[in-house]
């Protein structure tokens, strides 16, 4: 089998180390199944995107929906970063962690009354806007409020991210954002909304994209939009291109960072505003894991099973994405033979599984495996189900 290094987590000895701490030792204290991140790792991705584009004027969001623990949060607050947020417990959060209110941007196709006034209350950057009733709405409130919202217009613009189609956001059939003929008719129509500032143009396509192309596309298309609206002398100060970085979870081929600006930059740069990004995955799905005991270990029918204590519930994205998530044993035991085997937990589903006919060292129960890649959209889509506890995070700071 394979085993996925990095400097973040890497075997001394053939033992599984987050930074330069030994997962055995955690797992003493915080027993299994538990997930652990590395710090060093969120620090040095928003290092990396931040300076890729240094050339331009611009402002990360980090998308707090990816990983919402707290700690988490104030490592990219206390950077500078900015938060993109999509519910009222997220904003909380933001507020919580201490970071500015004109640091924080407020996502969402569904925003309740009294998320756009907690919003509006707080005078968020931007609040987006995704269809003219939550304009009317937003107005309406900013209005009883005294208030001006600054608004920005999430655009679809009917490009294909070539993703997993769940998580595929910026075509035309999709629930998200307006159509552009319609969101140029809003910009507009400013007497209508006499409590609403217009401060950007917002849009995002997709989640684990791994090509820089429909990126490219989208924002040519909304580039055309920001331009027209110009020559209307509507000026916008901030172009929001989204979220969406893939990441690597198996051998997938995706972009650089540097790949990502160079391709870019020189579009963004003829807009002459303030660029902002709201990345989660490429902060943060790499900088986690899962680490989860094996419980028993059977051959049924001729199919090897191996069932560890996490389960679907920790972790949903192989049950309803189908997504892989590379395994590989906390100890590498060079002695044992691989095998063929489906991992699963102890959830009363055939859809519990973690992985299937995965190439995995031979394990028996008491040993550690860990589930790779599993910061991101891991621990904050786990649940409840079956009347199981959620896992702890526990965050390495290892290096000095
Ligand atoms: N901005 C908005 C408005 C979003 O809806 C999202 C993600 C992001 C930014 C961050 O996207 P990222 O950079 O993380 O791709 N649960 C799925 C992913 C859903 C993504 C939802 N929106 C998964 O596990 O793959």
């Amino acid at each position: 089998m394979n085993y996925f290094n990095s400097e973040y987590f890497t075997y001394n000895n053939n033992e599984l180390f987050c930074e330069n701490i030994s997962l055995k030792d955690i797992l003493k204290d915080s027993g299994t199944p538990v997930y652990i991140y590395s710090k060093k790792y969120f620090i040095d991705r928003f290092n990396e995107l931040d300076s890729a584009f240094k050339e331009i004027d611009h402002t990360i969001f980090y998308a707090v929906k990816s990983n919402f623990n707290l700690s988490v949060i104030k490592i990219f607050a206390d950077m500078g970063s900015g938060l993109d947020v999509n519910s009222e417990g997220e904003l909380l959060r933001a507020l919580k962690v201490g970071v500015s209110t004109d640091k924080i941007i407020f996502s969402g196709v569904g925003k309740t009354s009294s998320e756009i006034k907690l919003a509006v209350e707080n005078d968020l950057l931007m609040i987006k806007a995704e269809s003219e009733e939550e304009l009317i709405l937003i107005n309406e409130i900013a209005f009883s409020l005294n208030m001006t919202a600054r608004v920005g217009i999430r655009v679809n613009p009917d490009v294909d991210p070539k993703t997993h189609p769940y998580i595929s956001t910026g075509l035309a059939e999709n629930k998200f954002g307006i159509d552009v003929a319609s969101a140029i008719k809003l910009y507009s129509q400013k007497d209508r909304f006499k409590n609403i500032e217009y401060t950007g143009i917002d849009m995002h396509i997709g989640s684990q994209i791994t090509t820089v192309e429909p990126f490219v596309s989208a924002v040519e298309k909304l580039s055309k939009v920001f331009f027209m609206l110009k020559s209307e002398g509507i000026n916008l100060k901030h172009f929001d291109l989204g979220g969406g970085i893939g990441v690597e979870y198996h051998n997938e081929k995706t972009f650089s960072a540097h790949e990502f600006a160079e391709a870019l930059i020189p579009v963004l740069k003829k807009l002459d505003c303030k660029v902002f990004f709201e990345p989660g995955r490429y902060l943060s799905a790499n900088a986690g894991i899962l680490v989860a005991q094996v419980l028993y270990t059977k051959l049924n029918n001729k199919k090897n099973f191996i069932i560890v204590d996490a389960a679907m519930n920790d972790l949903i994205r192989p049950s309803i994405y189908g997504a892989y998530h590379h395994i590989q044993p906390v100890q590498i035991n060079y002695n044992s033979k691989d095998i063929t085997a489906d991992v699963v937990g102890p959830v009363c589903e055939s859809g519990d599984f973690l992985a299937k006919n995965r190439n995995i060292q031979e394990s028996k129960r008491g040993d550690y495996l860990a589930v790779m890649s599993a910061g991101a959209y891991g621990m904050v889509m786990a649940s409840n189900y079956n009347t199981r506890r959620r896992p702890p995070e526990i965050l390495v700071e290892g290096f000095n």
